[in-house]
């Protein structure tokens, strides 16, 4: 897994699924898969990163996306620290640019960063010399969330090409489902984007998926992946009540049919956007969207720090 490249690459992040091309996603699936199999074994270390260091830093909660990038680096032999605003001088009124020059000055090779400010981790960019990747920002985008999923649909079905996957719920708050549609149309997958008209809004359609207001357009998907309303996001009423939205919305046993299977990000609201039934059955991918967290992000760790940007590997093919 050595890339004679590692040490002449020029710095690459991921901060979008827009930097990625179908090459790149399948390269990273690709080294996901067998990372799977070589972690698969009593020792789970790999001596991959030995040196490197990766610093977290988290302006927003987080238990899967923070959990999985700190051992996911752990078991690559990457040195790590976890920064959470909250108890951090953030707390003491700290701006990102201070904290950013900060960090830096430890010399970090990837900044993981979450934050509630779109466009925070391209400015993290331009500040250090780390490669940085993006946990999220604000409500737009999730790249490691989008390729982890792509992971757990090619285990379950067996292929991504053509898969249709209908996205249930609070689009509209959701960096999730945006970063999903855009990997999905990559890959050649197809997307429909179902929820009431406050939560979908309609310029998504210009992402390449269909768009509707109907339950029943999940019918024919062959995954149905469903949204956490985003109450913290919602500052006026969306929904005229949560118990609307799960009579109208909520992912049901009666709603699921045979042969579907049934994805959500986490943190999940039992009862409101999925039925516990539905959670818990065997057509729920849940707990494998969480295995695959692990694999794909030392995956993607791996691909920032050793593979050369796309437009430098075309140079370098002319040259
Ligand atoms: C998602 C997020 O933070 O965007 N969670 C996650 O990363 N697993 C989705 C959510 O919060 O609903």
């Amino acid at each position: 897994m050595s890339d004679p490249r590692a040490t002449t690459a020029p710095r690459r992040h991921l901060l979008s699924v827009a930097d990625l091309t179908r090459d790149d996603v399948e390269r990273v699936l690709d080294t996901a898969s067998s990372l799977a199999a070589s972690i698969d074994r009593e020792v789970k270390k790999l001596p991959t990163l030995r040196g490197r260091t990766v610093v977290n830093l988290f302006y927003e909660s987080s238990t899967r996306t923070l959990a999985s990038f700190e051992l996911a680096a752990k078991r690559l032999s990457a040195d790590t620290m976890s920064i959470r605003s909250a108890g951090s001088s953030v707390d003491k009124g700290e701006s990102l640019k201070d904290t950013a020059l900060t960090l830096a000055a430890y010399d970090p090779d990837v900044i993981v960063m979450r934050h509630p400010s779109i466009g925070a981790p391209q400015l993290v960019a331009r500040l250090t010399d780390a490669h940085v990747v993006n946990a999220g920002d604000g409500k737009h985008q999730h790249p490691t969330q989008a390729l982890l999923d792509l992971y757990a649909i090619r285990e379950a079905l067996g292929r991504l090409d053509g898969v249709r996957v209908a996205i249930v719920g609070d689009v509209l708050h959701s960096r999730v489902a945006r970063s999903l549609v855009q990997a999905l149309t990559l890959v050649g997958g197809e997307t429909v984007l179902v929820g009431p008209p406050t939560l979908v809004p309609r310029g998504i359609g210009g992402l390449g998926c269909e768009i509707s207001h109907r339950i029943s357009a999940i019918g024919d998907a062959d995954v149905v992946y469903v949204l956490r309303m985003q109450r913290e996001r919602m500052g006026e009423a969306f929904v005229p009540s949560l118990r609307e939205y799960t009579a109208l919305y909520g992912i049901t046993p009666a709603r699921v049919r045979a042969g579907q299977v049934v994805m959500h990000p986490g943190p999940m609201n039992r009862g409101i956007e999925i039925d516990p039934r539905v959670a818990d059955s065997e057509q729920a991918l849940v707990t494998d969207q969480v295995r695959a967290g692990l694999v794909v992000r030392m995956a993607v760790l791996y691909d920032v720090l050793t593979v050369a940007p796309v437009e430098a590997r075309e140079r370098a093919e002319v040259a």
